[in-house]
């Protein structure tokens, strides 16, 4: 027998997913862990998603849809960035995917060779690492040293040592929670095109901002990659549906490319999404539900020795320093979950080099799960 293994699969795995696996186990023997690592919603997708999808089941075939997507998704999600930004964008630029993973697979191929220069910031998601790694595209990490989030200065010092192809950001920011203020989006983003580097923005977060309103890059011109989804704002994670918005010459060859490797998105979540924009009410009193989150770590966290790394203005994370408890965050997280039962996200899958100093807390369960969560980990300090 033959087995080859190619050297694009030797990606880094998901050191959270161990914790994660671990926190199943204790779960399933009946332990009652409190998962604060999950970066998901807690909620159902909105009532009016279940019932179109409810709908289209009992209706008959779901089958494959054009490689972009629904023409009625794609037309809702154009009108979505006219009600909720004010910016016209035409249906044609917009390509449904699978999630918002897809998305990035689909841009990457389309934008960039083997061997372009891609900026990202540390910490930072870890897909982006693993999925440009698997493409052969190399990987230039912007270690942020304290600041909130990317900005102009860092990407022109990054492309001073050696050119890049392409940057690529979120705001909202996971694992900070850091959002890029406008101005200083708008000057990372006319800095990037000033020295011919291609933007994409994550924009994943968004409608999850608390203090702000949201920002697109795509109100800094129509050069720019923005990715998308229905996973965290409209909690539709296991619906794997997602959206770009792309630059005109990048949409045939996006077509092209999901064509051969995805046929479709799945067609009865674009069914379902198509409602997810009418849901504004309820989806507002989950996140009324975050924000109360939001107010009881901002103040528990410090206190119980772990020092916010930065500013926690959108998403539904807190990225904590905590090196006053371990100069080990993966170890830490390990003895918490099995002392204190609360399972938390450490640092080393958003930064190689400084995330054992760090530590992720996931603030979109229940208010009540948060305080237990915060007095379950006081006692075992104790
Ligand atoms: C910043 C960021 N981008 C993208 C994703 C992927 O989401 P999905 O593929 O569910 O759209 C995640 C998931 O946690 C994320 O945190």
């Amino acid at each position: 027998m033959v087995v080859s293994l190619s050297r694009r699969g030797d990606v880094e795995p998901f050191h959270a997913m161990d914790v994660l696996a671990e926190a199943n186990r204790l779960k399933a023997k009946g332990v009652p862990v409190v998962s604060m690592a999950v970066g998901q919603p807690s909620d159902p997708a909105p009532a009016g998603v279940r019932q179109a999808a409810t709908h289209a089941l009992k209706m008959g075939r779901i089958g494959y849809t054009d490689a972009l997507g629904l023409a009625g998704l794609r037309e809702a999600i154009a009108q979505h960035y006219a009600d909720h930004y004010g910016l016209a964008v035409s249906p044609g630029r917009i390509a449904v995917t699978t999630g918002s993973s897809a998305a990035f697979n689909l841009a990457f191929l389309a934008m960039f060779d083997p061997g372009d220069r891609v900026a990202i910031a540390a910490p930072g998601y870890p897909a982006y690492r693993n999925i440009m790694a698997a493409l052969g595209i190399e990987i230039v990490e912007i270690e942020l040293d304290g600041d909130a989030y990317l900005h102009a200065e860092h990407l022109k010092a990054a492309h001073r040592e050696r050119k890049l192809k392409g940057v690529l950001f979120a705001s909202p920011a996971n694992p900070t929670g850091a959002i890029i203020p406008a101005d200083e989006l708008s000057a990372l983003v006319t800095t990037a095109q000033e020295l011919g580097i291609a933007v994409i923005s994550d924009e994943i977060y968004h409608r999850l901002a608390y203090a702000a309103p949201d920002t697109t890059a795509l109100a800094c011109g129509p050069d720019v990659t923005v990715i998308n989804s229905f996973s965290k704002y409209y909690c539709m994670t296991g619906w794997r549906i997602g959206w770009m918005v792309l630059p005109e010459p990048l949409v045939r060859p996006v077509e092209r490319i999901a064509q051969s490797l995805y046929i479709s998105p799945p067609e009865l979540s674009q069914i379902a999404a198509i409602e997810a924009f009418k849901a504004t009410a309820e989806l507002e009193a989950v996140k009324a539900r975050y924000a109360g989150n939001r107010q009881l770590l901002m103040k528990r966290l410090p206190e119980l020795g772990f020092t916010l790394a930065a500013p926690m203005d959108g998403a539904f994370y807190a990225f904590c320093d905590v090196t006053r408890h371990t100069n080990d965050s993966m170890a830490f997280a390990r003895k918490m979950l099995a002392e204190a039962y609360v399972a938390a996200t450490p640092g080393r899958d958003f930064d190689p080099l400084q995330g054992h100093r760090a530590m992720r807390f996931s603030y979109a369960g229940s208010h009540d799960e948060m305080v237990e969560a915060m007095m379950r980990i006081e006692r075992w300090l104790r």
